[in-house]
């Protein structure tokens, strides 16, 4: 047997405690180095999701944006049309299970329905191999910017002023002067009603993605969920003024039957860009029909199916991935950590009884 360690000196002990302190603060440094929190300019996902928290104040429980909200639960039936286009199973087999969510983008999970003139889907579709296909769309056509940048720069622009409780007007009109890239949202709000129903609204992916087929074949696409049931008295119906009035019009359609949108696909041709969320495609682009949206189901978004699922715009199946535009790793991002908020508060959520 060997001897034992001769016992250390009190000098030798500071010796190696400071050794081991120095190892542990490199370490920390590395870390913090690596996720940004040493660099007070870089716009991690936490910058980005406290500043929203800012601007429409912290709801326990509730997404950081787009918090009021509803489950919706169905299935997608594909017609076969996009198969040559992408190997995700779901544009093959007959049906694919869907949960999804029906929101206002609003941090304020009490906002009135007439408040904004915005609605958007977020879907997951279960695939057979067991992969995921999750999507957030809007209804407005294009973004107002291209950037993660951008995207706080507005939302700094758009915070209420402490003085009187609203936006400036004066910073909003400073950021658009600064932004021209988002002329073609300005006029498309210019126009926009808040709807009477999310079931007559056409929500759009924005940000372009690829379709990837057997043969390898890389077609740069965004999609939208367009309505089908929906006829056009209802689709220019003007909104009741205030209120909750979005999730009992989705009750009272379904009681007549399911909700239907049908999932059109454009084409980009190539010099298309696909990295500017802000810049639409011109309208003669082909354009795909891959089949039917079928919602059969709502449920309360405090305890159901959709509460906890992050609609992270980057999961995605074989068959579809990801286009360098850089709002999709910054959602990807900021989506996680307005996730890892909200699950920690699901209590408060419950009580909250919304
Ligand atoms: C840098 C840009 C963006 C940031 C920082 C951002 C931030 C957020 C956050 C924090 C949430 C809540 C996520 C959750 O807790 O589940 C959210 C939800 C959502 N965002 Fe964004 N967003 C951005 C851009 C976009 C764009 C370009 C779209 C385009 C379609 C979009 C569509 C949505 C939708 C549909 C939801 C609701 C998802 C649901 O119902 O759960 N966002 N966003």
């Amino acid at each position: 047997m060997s001897d034992p360690l001769p016992p250390l000196s009190t000098g030798s002990k500071a010796l190696r405690f400071g050794v081991i302190a120095a190892v542990v603060l490199v370490a920390s440094g590395a870390f913090a180095y690596v996720n940004g929190s040493l660099d007070r300019s870089r716009l991690t996902p936490k910058v980005l999701v406290d500043n929203l928290e800012r601007g429409g104040g912290v709801h326990p429980g509730y997404r950081r944006n787009h918090a009021k909200g509803v489950c919706i639960v169905g299935y997608f039936e594909s017609n076969r049309q996009a198969a040559d286009l992408s190997v995700a199973s779901l544009f093959g087999d007959e049906k694919t299970p869907v949960v999804g969510r029906l929101a206002l983008p609003s941090v304020n999970p009490y906002a009135p329905d007439s408040s904004v003139p915005i609605r958007s889907m977020a879907l997951r579709f279960t695939l057979t191999n067991g992969q995921q296909w999750r999507t957030g769309m809007n209804s407005m056509p294009v973004f107002p910017i291209g950037t993660p940048e951008a995207f706080y720069q507005q939302q700094m622009a758009s915070a209420p002023d402490p003085a009187t409780g609203k936006p400036d007007p004066t910073k909003m009109k400073a950021f658009f002067a600064d932004h021209p890239e988002a002329a073609p949202f300005l006029a498309w709000i210019k126009t926009a009603k808040p709807s009477a129903s999310f079931a007559t609204e056409t929500y759009n992916s924005i940000n372009a993605f690829y379709l990837v087929n057997a043969k390898g074949d890389r077609q740069a696409v965004r999609w939208a969920m367009v309505p089908v049931a929906s006829d056009e008295a209802d689709a220019v119906a003007a909104a009741p003024a205030g209120g909750d009035f979005l999730q009992q019009d989705l009750a009272q359609r379904l009681v007549l039957g399911p909700l239907r949108w049908q999932l059109r696909i454009t084409l980009a041709n190539p010099g298309d860009p696909v990295d500017d969320a802000s810049k639409a495609w011109p309208a003669d682009r082909r354009v795909v029909t891959a089949g039917t949206l079928v919602i059969n189901k709502l449920e309360a978004q405090n305890d159901g199916e959709c509460r906890d699922i992050n609609y992270d715009p980057t999961v995605l199946p074989n068959g579809i991935e990801a286009s360098s535009d850089p709002l999709l790793a910054a959602r990807s991002a900021a989506y996680a950590s307005s996730y890892l908020r909200r699950t920690g508060e699901v209590d408060q959520l419950k009580e909250a009884g919304k």
